[in-house]
């Protein structure tokens, strides 16, 4: 991506260690929305096909296009902000390698926002339709058919045209979480770097893996959300048959068990498809972190069904919720490993950048040379102590006896006090701070060696210090 290229500005090893902190919150933000998102919507979708009027499954349609969707704020924010941000990152990172994961990330957040608006657009008509249905129910037998054909023939009309708005926004998302999944296990996977191409990518092994992967989590964090959103978090909202209740708490328990069964299988196929180069001690422990929360999150959810406690639900959800970050994480982590090499080459490359930016600003950067410096000094400083000013070879044994002669001489430099009573004291040479180490540097290279050999008694040096 050339534009992006254009705005990524060099940045010091530490900021990279930050911004692959901010990628880890990122993805892991991302994947909990979206997989919530997209997960809730493949349901509502297929039960959509099975609902009649006001039977259970279109009761189920409903409340499975709602998990995700309460506020079209939350799609931008969680959704298309945080892809934003990752693509950015994923830029400033991956800044000078040459493979296509920041392109397929932009493809990919383009169909992403196309799925999003179909998907609200397809929520909203469903609300629309309910409330056409209410109304049809209400008021039948009590007003003329004529009336009522009328208001199904406007309810057909407004939801009708947007029915396949949910199955449009699914193929979207699907076709956008493919080439997200896909740029992002490129990224971890350092030796396919070289010559990879959009179906090499798109189709390699552990895409698809952690494609399917994501499908199932999505699942999971879907059925787990459902229960905790209806009967933990607005329990006292709902006013739903016993009949419905019973059936959607079976339902959602079962999907959850059955996926949150499969998840751990994935976690260890990842392990062996992650390449070798790319894994980390971290790698394992958020792998096992991982699978230890899925398993106690599954234990939650058996309970549920099995006691019908409810409660139960909370730790369930959170668990789970901190599974599916682990899975974000764990390949974000891959991803450092494979990229730390890179991140050096930037560290360079910001080096470069800040020289030649101070240069373009006058504040050049460019080398001192001390030897140039210490002309000035040599106006009143000779080889011998003159009546205007002691040599350097009497003077320099004090400061390089020091624990840091050039500290010591850099404050007296900038900042002359009196301190021999023979000579007036030494005017302020006002120069930049620069200046003045450049020239302690000359003077502590140039003494250090006469210091051994050279015969200025320690006594003259300690009188003078008087
Ligand atoms: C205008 C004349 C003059 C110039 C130019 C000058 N000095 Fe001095 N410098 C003196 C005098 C006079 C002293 C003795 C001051 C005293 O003992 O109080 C002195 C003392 C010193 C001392 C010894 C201080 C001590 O602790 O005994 C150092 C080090 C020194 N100058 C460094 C420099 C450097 C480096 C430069 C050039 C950047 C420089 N001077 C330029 C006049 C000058």
């Amino acid at each position: 991506m050339e534009l992006l290229d254009k705005l990524v500005i060099p940045q010091p090893e530490y900021n990279l260690v930050l911004l692959n902190y901010f990628l880890m919150l990122g993805l892991s933000i991302f994947f909990v929305y979206t997989g919530a998102l997209y997960g809730s919507m493949i349901l509502s979708v297929y039960f959509r096909g099975k609902s009649k009027g006001f039977n259970k499954y279109s009761f189920l349609t409903k409340d499975f296009a709602d998990i995700a969707t309460d506020k079209k704020s939350y799609g931008y924010g969680l959704g298309v902000v945080t892809f934003l941000s990752i693509i950015f990152i994923y830029a400033q990172l991956l800044h000078k390698v040459d493979i296509g994961v920041v392109s397929y990330l932009f493809i990919s957040l383009i169909l992403y926002m196309f799925g999003i608006s179909s998907l609200f657009a397809y929520k909203n008509s469903l609300h629309l339709s309910n409330i056409f249905t209410n109304i049809k129910e209400q008021i039948v037998g009590k007003v003329p058919d004529a009336t009522i054909d009328e208001i199904e023939e406007i309810n057909q009309e407004a939801t009708l045209s947007k029915g396949s708005t949910g199955t449009w926004g699914l193929v979207f998302m699907t076709i956008s979480l493919w080439f997200f999944i896909g740029a992002v296990s490129l990224s971890a996977n350092k030796p396919a770097w070289e010559g990879s191409s959009i179906i090499t990518v798109l189709l390699s092994g552990r895409t698809l893996l952690n494609f399917t992967q994501f499908l199932v989590a999505s699942f999971a964090l879907t059925s787990v959300a459902f229960l905790f959103r209806k009967y933990y978090w607005e329990a006292d909202r709902n006013h739903d048959s016993d009949e419905y209740t019973a059936y959607a708490k079976g339902l959602n328990s079962w999907i959850a068990i059955i996926t949150l069964l499969i998840m751990p299988v994935f976690f260890l196929i990842g392990i062996f498809t992650t390449p070798k180069t790319s894994i980390s001690p971290m790698f394992f422990v958020t792998t096992l972190l991982g699978v230890l929360a899925v398993f106690a999150a599954m234990h939650q959810v058996y309970g549920l069904l099995k006691n019908n406690n409810i409660g139960l639900i909370k730790y369930a959800f959170f668990l789970f919720i901190f599974a599916f970050a682990m899975l974000g994480i764990r390949e974000k982590l891959a991803f450092s490993v494979a990229n730390h090499d890179h991140v050096l080459v930037l560290n360079e490359e910001y080096k470069k950048h800040k020289a030649d930016f101070l240069a373009s600003m006058g504040v050049a950067e460019v080398k001192i040379d001390g030897a140039e410096v210490y002309k000035r000094c040599m106006a009143c400083h000779r080889d011998e102590d003159s009546p205007t000013a002691p040599a350097h070879k009497n003077i320099m044994a004090k400061y390089l006896s020091q624990a840091d002669p050039q500290a010591a001489l850099v404050r007296f430099i900038s900042n002359p006090v009196p301190v021999n009573p023979k000579w007036a004291p030494m005017p302020n040479q006002g120069l930049t701070p620069a200046e003045v180490k450049a020239v302690a540097d000359y003077l502590i290279e140039k003494y250090s060696d006469k210091k051994e050999e050279s015969s200025t008694p320690k006594d003259s040096v300690t009188a003078l210090l008087k």
